[in-house]
């Protein structure tokens, strides 16, 4: 097997094992979906695969939500991850650029990637946030970190900075309002873009139902 190939699978058996009892919605599981999908999304887009395949597995290796929140210590890792197993570091030097580009960083935060690599691991991060199972991972996610599930005294904020999006403890359903229902007009490849109208008006239906049924009687 050639070098990289023995590299990726090297990465997957370290990431399955790192996010092995993940209950926040980060486990393995969002991982390999993820990854799954952003070699859909190259099949169909193009774009470099190996790069693809290694930022898709690396791209929570350390999220800003769950060390403190730094945006750049996901690509620090990654990189210092594939440098230790002998990868190229001019590749390991792209991947971190791609992982520090991915997370999303509040409502009025533009993105920033700048290859179409990093914006298919993007839109493969981000489909996994909308339908059935972006609902799942939103109050799994709430409720491990003791947030309400609703509370209409609270209404959402768009947040104009990444410091103000990563400090809000807002309810869950408020999350929908302020990242998952913007998701599908920030995805970039036409792709994923299908896809995602499809897992948007899942979010639409599920928030229409669960709003009917907390006002049923009145
Ligand atoms: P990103 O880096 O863009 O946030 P992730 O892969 O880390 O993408 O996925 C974020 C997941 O965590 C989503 O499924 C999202 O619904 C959930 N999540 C993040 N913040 C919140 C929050 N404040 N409330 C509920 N769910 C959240
Ligand atoms: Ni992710």
């Amino acid at each position: 097997m050639d070098i990289n190939k023995i590299i990726i699978e090297n990465v997957k058996e370290l990431v399955k094992t790192q996010f092995q009892t993940d209950a926040t919605g980060h486990d393995w599981f969002h991982i390999e979906r993820v990854y799954n999908m952003a070699c859909f999304l190259h099949e169909k887009e193009g774009g470099d695969r190996e790069l693809i395949e290694i930022s898709a597995l690396l791209h929570d290796i350390s999220d800003h939500k769950f060390n403190g929140g730094s945006p750049t210590k996901g690509g620090d890792i990654a990189f210092e991850i594939l440098v230790s197993m002998g990868y190229n570091i001019e590749k390991a030097q792209k991947i971190k650029e791609i992982i520090n580009q991915i997370s999303y960083k509040g409502a009025l935060v533009s993105d920033q990637t700048n290859s179409l690599e990093a914006q298919i691991v993007q839109d493969a991060d981000r489909l996994d946030a909308l339908g059935a199972i972006g609902i799942a991972r939103a109050f799994a996610y709430g409720g491990n970190r003791n947030r309400e599930i609703y509370n209409p005294s609270i209404p959402p904020v768009m947040h104009e900075t990444f410091e103000a999006y990563k400090n809000s403890k807002n309810h869950t359903i408020n999350h929908f309002h302020e990242k998952l229902l913007l998701l599908t007009s920030k995805l970039h490849t036409n792709t994923a873009k299908t896809i995602g109208l499809k897992r948007h008006s899942i979010l639409e239906n599920f928030l229409n139902d669960f709003l009917n049924e907390w006002n049923f009687i009145k």
